[in-house]
């Protein structure tokens, strides 16, 4: 049986001060909560400060990226091991906006799942369509493809252990979630995809919904049967307004 997932994506928002009010929100809400694992993903600068606040938490500590090398001369790059020293067990990659705004290739966000595999980290991978894909009949096709890169690279079992995150770009920033039955359909290819390879693979990899989930359409959204949580961007600033999305998954 699989644990859903609620992890926020924090992106870039927050503060010292937001980092409490909201980490201090979320403990008071949550404790006891334990049908649903849940995670933050504050950006890179908050994760110690973040780790120590949730350090007598059950709440998991992620991170938004991670680059391909570990150390050296890669000014600016954010390693796996220095994310593992600080606390981060999850790490978001192949989000549609760095694969917009970064350029960031399905064969370079394969690289990045592989350097945290090999650091014990769990990839949460990002992938999903735009609307004109959408429309054109496309999903099914994107998402696969995506999801190849990382078997290419790295073979089916890469996914023991790891998350994939369908986020529809139409659906993200804009108020409108995909209906249950639309997520539930692409969220059961995925599946059905993977168990191509691998049936026990499929069967328990988690597979989140992110794309405008919030307090009122959360609890629909998890009655599917391949929907296993969210990844949450807007509605995770808000503490009251994560708490019942993870309640809702709990
Ligand atoms: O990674 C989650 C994010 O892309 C979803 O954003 O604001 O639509 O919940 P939002």
């Amino acid at each position: 049986m699989r644990k859903p997932l609620v992890m926020g994506n924090w992106k870039l928002n927050g503060s010292k001060q937001m980092a409490l009010d909201l980490v201090t929100g979320l403990k008071k809400e949550l404790t006891g909560v334990e049908g649903c694992d849940i995670a933050i993903a504050p950006p890179v600068v908050y994760l110690d400060y973040v780790q120590k606040l949730l350090s007598d938490s059950k709440i998991i500590l992620g991170a938004q990226n991670v680059d391909t090398h570990l150390s050296g001369a890669y000014t600016g790059d954010i390693s796996a091991a220095m994310l593992k020293e600080t606390g981060v067990t999850h790490v978001i990659i192949g989000h549609s906006e760095r694969r917009t705004y970064h350029k960031e290739s399905d064969q370079f966000i394969a690289q990045k799942f592989g350097i945290l595999k090999e650091n014990n980290l769990v990839p949460v991978l990002c992938i999903g369509e735009t609307e004109a894909e959408n429309e054109a009949g496309q999903t099914e096709a994107v998402c696969a493809k995506q999801i190849d890169a990382i078997i290419d690279l790295l073979g089916v079992k890469a996914f023991n252990n790891a998350v994939i995150a369908y986020e529809p770009i139409w659906a993200i920033g804009t108020g409108k979630s995909a209906t249950p039955a639309q997520a539930q359909a692409v969220h059961k290819f995925i599946r059905d995809h993977i168990a191509k390879l691998d049936a026990n693979v499929a069967q328990q990899v988690i597979i989140q919904y992110g794309g405008s989930v919030n307090d009122k359409n959360a609890a629909e959204l998890f009655t599917q049967p391949d929907i296993d949580g969210a990844l949450v961007g807007g509605a995770s600033l808000k503490a009251d307004a994560f708490a019942v999305i993870v309640k809702a998954a709990a």
